[in-house]
């Protein structure tokens, strides 16, 4: 196998970091590649915010666990009440994905996003792809605060994200079903 699809095999969800902060030529290596992503009509219609500022890290932590104590199931109070709960894994590196509102926005923002995982992999980094976190702008108001701190462009939101930084853990590579996929000749 070749070293991209090494990468491609390889690359996991990583749900456990070491607090150091990732280089930014990594940064920077990760979010080109991120926008090197196919795109729908070569429209590029996402934006991206890597936040690496632990008290907004902290804030957009706080309105997840604000967003899941309002939900008020068993399964979301017991991860609000828990000290560890972080949706992003407490990486250092958040990237947020926003898309606007043309048409195939979400994939291209999954694309960007797919990208970045496979990016951070190549550089011996660990990351998880991330949708759960977006509840930290269900809340109108505090969206709006967020996106004010994020610097989100007017016309965009969070669709998708990436968290990214050093792994702690090494996730065994789990099976896929290859009876989804059919060769015909
Ligand atoms: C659209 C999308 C959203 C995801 N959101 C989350 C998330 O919020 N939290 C999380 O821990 N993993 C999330 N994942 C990661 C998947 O759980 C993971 O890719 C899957 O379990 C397969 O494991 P692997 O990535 O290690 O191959 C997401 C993946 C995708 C494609």
């Amino acid at each position: 196998m070749n070293e991209t699809i090494n990468n491609l095999l390889n690359r996991r969800s990583i749900r456990s970091y070491r607090p150091e902060q990732i280089t930014d030529d990594a940064l920077n290596a990760i979010l080109e590649s991120g926008i090197y992503a196919a795109t729908s009509r070569g429209r590029e219609a996402w934006y991206l915010t890597a936040v690496q500022n632990p008290a907004l890290l902290q804030k957009i932590r706080d309105a997840v666990r604000d967003t899941l104590r309002k939900a008020g199931d068993e399964k979301s109070l017991a991860k609000a009440d828990d000290p560890n709960f972080c949706p992003f894994y407490k990486a250092p590196t958040l990237i947020i994905v926003s898309g606007n509102d043309t048409p195939n926005t979400r994939i291209d923002c999954a694309n960007v996003c797919q990208n970045m995982c496979v990016a951070a992999q190549s550089l011996g980094l660990g990351s998880c792809y991330l949708a759960g976190y977006i509840m930290a702008f269900q809340d109108p108001a505090v969206a709006a605060e967020l996106k004010k701190a994020l610097q989100i462009p007017e016309g965009f939101n969070p669709q998708f994200g990436v968290c990214v930084g050093y792994t702690d853990e090494k996730p065994a590579k789990p099976e896929r079903d290859r009876t989804k996929v059919k060769i015909i000749k």
